[in-house]
């Protein structure tokens, strides 16, 4: 079969396509044929080595992929050809949590993920596809989805009323703004573009700042809060933004820690974190069980990802490139 494999951490050109057998599903897998995969920030890193807890190369890239069971191992009992699902970014990982074994099962990083003509899934780590969503759109919700889902739902506990800090307009970003705004909360979201926060307060953002414009956006998430600060901030930033996330939440308030958008330096711990109780809580994608249940709330709610462009198979290192350049506003798609 047509396939992709990262080869090694030469960055974008470690991707290499390359013809590959077909994988045989096991007693508890089913076989399936990718319609659509999309990609996350952390494939990049891939590229780049040393994302992964244990890096295995040369290894098929992508953890989000969609498609239809072609064929299913002799134990499956869920599943039947001509089902259309996705697979939860962990293989094992069902549900409770986390342990080694599921931690070391991350698709496209530990084992092989899904840019390839067909793809193997755990039987207990596949989910349907909601009926409201194509191949393409539901190809998005594997990782960044179930990771603003995990921080906002599943510990962040949301309700109507509360105030969610999101920073830029990558694919969790997006994912939290429908999410926080499907559940009656206000968002204040940040971007580099005011083309971006347009679309952002067009989607529903109450507040947007340009965190180019105004660098000390803390004090502005402050003011519009009345100096109260946030009840949780989704930090994809890292280095860079840790600490003013940190100065935006509110007392008992959560920060989300998830992303490393600006680097790995060690940010200063802040005294904010102590005076203010803030519970500083690491976000690592999701289980299957939480990714069924943002698969139930997008189809109760009728929310369709945000797909900014769709690459075809051939055109996936155009794919990786665009996400590099941080143009794409929500998610970026390659289909088969
Ligand atoms: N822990 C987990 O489980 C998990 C899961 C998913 C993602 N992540 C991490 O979360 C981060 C985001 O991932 P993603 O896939 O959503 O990325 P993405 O789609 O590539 O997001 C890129 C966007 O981030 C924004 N950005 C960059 N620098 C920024 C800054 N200094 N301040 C605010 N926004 C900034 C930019 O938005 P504008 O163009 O609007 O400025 C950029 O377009 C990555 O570090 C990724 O590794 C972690």
């Amino acid at each position: 079969m047509h396939a992709y494999q990262v080869d090694s951490a030469d960055g974008i050109g470690a991707v290499k396509k390359v013809e590959i057998d077909t994988p045989t599903p096991g007693d508890n897998e089913v076989l399936v044929k990718m319609k659509a995969c999309s990609l996350n920030y952390r494939d990049l890193l891939i590229t780049m080595g040393g994302y992964v807890r244990n890096d295995v190369r040369p290894i098929v890239p992508l953890s989000d992929g969609a498609g239809e069971v072609i064929q299913v191992g002799k134990n499956v009992t869920q599943f039947q050809p001509g089902d259309r699902v996705i697979g939860n970014f962990f293989q094992h990982w069902e549900n409770g949590n986390i342990d080694d074994a599921g931690l070391n099962s991350a698709l496209g990083g530990s084992i092989n993920g899904v840019l390839s003509e067909y793809f193997i899934l755990n039987e207990d780590c596949t989910v349907k596809i909601p009926e409201h969503l194509s191949f393409e759109e539901a190809s998005t919700l594997p990782c960044a989805a179930t990771t603003a889902w995990h921080a906002l739902v599943e510990v962040g506990n949301i309700k109507a009323g509360d105030t969610i800090l999101l920073l830029g307009t990558g694919g969790v970003s997006i994912f939290g703004l429908q999410i926080a705004k499907a559940k009656g909360a206000k968002v204040i979201i940040t971007s580099s573009s005011d083309e971006k926060l347009k679309r952002a307060a067009d989607m529903g953002a109450d507040h947007t700042i340009n965190y180019k414009d105004t660098p000390d956006w803390e004090e502005q998430v402050l003011s519009l809060t009345n100096g109260q600060g946030v009840d949780n901030v989704l930090e994809v930033g890292g280095a860079g933004t840790f600490e003013k996330s940190v100065a935006s939440a509110k007392v008992n308030g959560t920060v989300s820690v998830i992303g490393i958008l600006t680097g790995l330096e060690n940010p200063t711990i802040s005294l904010m974190t102590i005076f203010n109780l803030l519970r500083i809580q690491g976000i690592y994608v999701g289980s299957t069980a939480m990714l069924t249940d943002l698969c139930d709330f997008m189809a109760e709610h009728k929310i369709n990802p945000v797909i900014d462009k769709a690459f075809d198979f051939s055109e996936s290192m155009d794919a990786y490139n665009h996400m590099a350049s941080a143009k794409h506003f929500g998610k970026i798609v390659i289909t088969n």
